[in-house]
């Protein structure tokens, strides 16, 4: 096949997606696809005649690892010499078109939030991962709570506020302060004073104008991959100090991940039975990460569920693949298989 794999774009996520990016790139070279890597904020600067050639061209890919900061991206805005507004970069909807498909290793707004999904609808290009519905509801942490309650999905109790309406105390404390679309624990606080709480507040605020303030569950992390509606292996998330956090996701050797996780038949078969729910309740498509954490009564709560969930080394979705016998190669393959169904 011809594939584009799109990655970088203009997200807090950016790092994290050129690491899976090129990652998938290799992976899928080495499966024999004819592969380009693209920075869809960047685009594709080199001259080619037809957009089809670009496909067989030599492109070195390195992979870089994700630092442990987040990418500051009005550098990166600075940095791009093509002018204007748009998120895409030079040629990308043209070679996008000219693949059989174009893989999203994009992570966060601007690529994970539907806008994308909807823009290559409109121009009848192929893409894996979710449709445009699915990736808002699921980019959206106060919709997929107020969907998941309706559907009788237990989530931690919350609120969501706006700058200068945040009342203090409505949830009580712990709680867990975090914008409302962001994505690998960018912006995020665990708050137990007043003082922590405007501080969480100032943070989670400098990313978005809608931010979640909800209750804080005490308890162990769990998080499994549904692809086709099928669960995978489910993993049991430990960080070795804090909570799961940017560098805690990404900084290979401080987050212990246990797969199968060390839970009863029964719960791995509730978790999983809950995660296919979750995904079909926010109209997702394709495949998807579902986040959960169990406290020691035993109540189960959905966190969230990530549409484009991270393909990085110390990324949970390749380990839970792998547990289950597929290799990294396999699973891009098998991710681009099941999308592929969108369009039948
Ligand atoms: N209500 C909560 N109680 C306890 N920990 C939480 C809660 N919400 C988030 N966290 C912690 O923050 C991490 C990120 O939160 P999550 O809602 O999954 O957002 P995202 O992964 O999109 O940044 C979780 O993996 C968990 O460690
Ligand atoms: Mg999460």
């Amino acid at each position: 096949m011809n594939i584009v794999v799109l990655c970088g774009g203009l997200s807090m996520e950016r790092d994290v997606s050129i690491t899976g990016g090129t990652l998938i790139a290799q992976a899928l070279r080495e499966c024999g696809h004819n592969v380009v890597l693209i920075d869809s904020f960047f685009g594709y600067m080199e001259p080619y005649d037809s957009p089809s050639d670009v496909f067989t061209r030599e492109q070195k890919i390195e992979t870089v690892l994700v630092g442990e900061k987040e990418p500051d991206l009005e550098a990166v805005k600075r940095s791009r010499i093509q002018e204007g507004n748009s998120i895409l970069g030079s040629n990308v909807l043209e070679i996008c078109a000219a693949a059989d498909i174009t893989f999203f290793a994009l992570h966060g707004e601007e690529g994970e939030n539907g806008k994308l999904q909807a823009t290559f609808d409109v121009h009848g290009i192929k893409y894996t991962g979710s449709g445009y519905l699915g990736s808002a509801l699921a980019m959206n942490k106060s919709l997929t709570k107020e969907l998941l309650a309706r559907a009788g999905i237990l989530t931690p109790a919350g609120i969501t506020v706006y700058p200068g309406q945040a009342p203090y105390g409505d949830v009580g404390f712990p709680c867990v302060v975090k914008p409302c679309s962001g994505g690998s624990s960018v912006g995020t606080s665990i708050v137990s004073s007043r003082s922590e709480y405007d501080a969480a507040l100032d943070l989670a605020f400098k990313y978005e104008r809608a931010v979640i303030v909800e209750q804080y569950i005490k308890g162990r992390e769990l998080t499994v991959a549904v692809i086709d509606g099928e669960a995978l292996p489910v993993i049991e998330i430990i960080p070795k100090e804090g909570f799961y956090d940017y560098k805690n996701k990404y900084q290979a050797g401080l987050t212990t991940e246990l797969c199968p996780a060390p839970i009863s038949e029964e719960m791995t078969a509730r978790i999983k039975r809950l995660s296919v729910k979750v995904s079909d309740v926010l109209m997702i498509d394709a495949y998807s990460r579902v986040d959960f954490l169990l406290d020691d009564k035993g109540d189960l709560y959905c966190l969230e569920a990530n549409t484009l969930p991270g393909m990085t080394p110390t990324s949970l979705v390749p380990q839970m693949a792998r547990c289950s016998g597929i290799s990294y190669g396999e699973l891009c393959e098998k991710l681009i298989e099941v999308s592929l169904k969108k369009y039948e």
